[in-house]
C-alpha cells in the first residue's frame, strides 16, 4: 500500500515548492519522493543551485522550473534537454513559478527574497505552506490582508507554529490565554558571553538539535530565530505579543504549546524532523506518514525547560519591541538581520555584532507606516544599506 492513501481516492494534488534546493525544500521533496501517485508538481523553484535542481527535475518532472539567478540560463538548459520541462531564469521567474496552477504551494524560500513569490503564491487562493517566515515578519499585515482577500489557507511549517496549529483550537478562541513557543537555546546556550563574543561561524551553525540552512542556524543561535517566530506566530494566530512567551526546552521535544482558561495546556511532540511538520501541511486536512524517528520518551526520561537569558540573547527583546512599535519597525528588523547574518557567515563582524547592529539599525531609521509591497521593499533596502553601513564601521575597528 503506498504510504499516502489516506489522500485518496481523488486527484492527486498539484504542488509548487519554491526554495526546493534549500534545507526545507529538500525535505519537501522527499516526501514527494515517497509517494508519486499522491502528488504531481506543477514548479520547483530556487535561488542559484543548478545542479540539484535539475536532479530534483528529472526525479519528479514538474511542468516547469525556475532559477532566480539569471547566470543559470545555460546549465539548466543542458540539464534538462530532451525532458520537455520548460524553464525560465531571472527573480521573475520564481514569482511565475508561484503563479502556475498549483493546489498548493511550499513557500521556502530564505529572506525577504522570498516575498513577491509567497505574495504570489497567496493571491491565487491556494494553500500556501509558510516556511519562509521572514516574509511575515517583514510584510505581516500585508500577507495577511492579502490571504484574507484571496481565501488562500496558510498552513504553518516551522516545527513551533505547526505544533500550536495542531493544538489551537479555532473555534474558541477565547478559551485561548497564551501561546507558548519552545526555544532549542541553540549552541550557546551555557556560554558565556565571553565565549560568544570570539565564536566562529563553524560553530554557530552547529545547532544541537536540528539540521537546517545558514542563515536560520545563525539566528537560532542568537535566538533571533525565536524572536521572529514570535512575530510570526502574532500574525499567523491573531495574538498580542503580550501572550507570547519563549520558553527554553533544551531536548527540542515538545514544539509549542498552548495554554487555556481552563488550566490547561496542550503541546504537541515529536522529534526535531522537519519531515513531521512539512507532512502535516502537505497532507492537511490529512494525516500522512513521514518516516521522522519516533520518540521513544521513556529513554528520553527527562525533559527540561528555562527561562530565556535577556542578557546573552538580547534579539529576543529586539523583535518583542519592533513588533510592539509596528509599522515598519519588524521590516528594518529583519533586514539587518539578514544583512549582519550574512556578514557574520563570512567572517566580517563578530557574533555579538549581530545584535548590535539589528539595534542600532532600529534606532536610526523610521520605520512609519508601511502598508504596500512598494513601500515595504523601499524600507527594507533602506535598512539594508545602513545595516551594510554599520558593519563596515565593525570592520574598521
Ligand atoms: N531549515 C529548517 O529546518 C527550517 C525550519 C523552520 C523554518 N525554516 C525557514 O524556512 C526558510 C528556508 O530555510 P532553509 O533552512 O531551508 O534555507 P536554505 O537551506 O538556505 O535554503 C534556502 C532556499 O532558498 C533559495 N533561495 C535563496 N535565495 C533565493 C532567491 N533570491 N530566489 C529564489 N530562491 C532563493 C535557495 O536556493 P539555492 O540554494 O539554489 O541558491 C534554497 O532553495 C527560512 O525562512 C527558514 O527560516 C527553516
Amino acid at each position: 500500500m503506498a504510504m499516502n492513501d489516506m489522500l485518496k481516492p481523488g486527484e492527486p494534488r498539484r504542488v509548487t515548492v519554491l526554495g526546493s534546493t534549500g534545507s526545507v525544500g529538500c525535505n519537501t521533496v522527499d516526501l514527494l519522493l515517497r509517494d508519486r501517485e499522491a502528488f504531481t508538481v506543477e514548479a520547483l523553484a530556487a535561488g542559484s543551485n543548478v545542479a540539484l535542481l535539475v536532479e530534483q527535475a528529472l526525479a519528479l518532472r514538474p511542468a516547469f522550473v525556475a532559477m532566480a539567478d539569471p547566470s543559470a540560463r545555460d546549465a539548466l538548459e543542458a540539464g534538462l534537454a530532451g525532458t520537455g520541462i520548460a524553464f525560465a531564469v531571472g527573480p521573475e521567474a520564481v514569482i511565475e513559478a508561484a503563479e502556475r496552477p498549483s493546489d498548493w504551494v511550499m513557500a521556502a524560500i530564505v529572506g525577504a527574497a522570498g516575498l513577491s513569490s509567497t505574495l504570489a503564491a497567496i493571491r491565487r487562493g491556494v494553500i500556501v505552506a509558510v516556511a519562509n517566515k521572514e516574509c511575515l515578519v517583514c510584510a505581516g499585515d500585508l500577507v495577511m490582508a492579502e490571504t484574507k482577500r484571496s481565501g488562500a489557507t496558510l498552513l504553518p511549517v516551522d516545527s513551533e507554529h505547526s505544533a500550536i496549529y495542531q493544538v489551537f483550537d479555532f473555534a474558541q478562541r477565547d478559551g485561548i490565554e497564551r501561546i507558548i513557543l519552545t526555544a532549542s537555546g541553540g549552541p550557546f546556550r551555557e556560554a558565556d558571553l565571553a565565549h560568544m563574543r570570539k565564536v566562529t561561524p563553524a560553530e554557530a551553525l552547529a545547532h544541537p538539535n536540528w539540521d537546517m540552512g545558514s542563515k536560520i542556524s545563525i539566528d537560532s543561535a542568537t535566538m533571533m530565530n525565536k524572536g521572529l517566530e514570535l512575530i510570526e506566530a502574532h500574525y499567523l494566530f491573531d495574538m498580542p505579543e503580550s501572550r507570547i512567551d519563549v520558553l527554553v526546552h533544551p531536548q527540542s521535544v515538545i514544539h509549542s504549546m498552548v495554554s487555556y482558561i481552563d488550566g490547561s495546556v496542550l503541546a504537541q511532540l515529536g522529534s526535531p524532523d522537519m519531515r513531521t511538520p512539512i507532512a502535516y501541511a502537505l497532507g492537511w486536512p490529512r494525516r500522512i506518514a513521514a518516516p521522522a524517528a519516533r520518540l521513544d520518551l521513556a529513554a528520553l526520561s527527562r525533559l527540561t525547560f528555562e527561562q530565556p537569558d535577556p542578557k546573552r540573547f538580547p534579539a529576543l527583546r529586539l523583535a518583542r519591541t519592533a513588533l510592539q512599535s509596528g509599522g515598519g519597525a519588524p521590516t528594518i528588523l529583519n533586514a539587518a538581520n539578514e544583512v549582519a547574518v550574512r556578514h557574520f557567515l563570512e567572517r566580517n563582524i563578530g557574533f555579538l555584532d549581530i545584535a548590535d547592529i539589528v539595534e542600532e539599525t532600529l534606532s536610526v531609521i523610521d520605520g512609519g507606516r508601511v502598508t504596500s509591497l512598494a513601500e515595504i521593499l523601499e524600507l527594507d533596502r533602506q535598512s539594508r544599506d545602513r545595516a551594510g553601513r554599520l558593519v563596515e564601521r565593525c570592520v574598521a575597528r
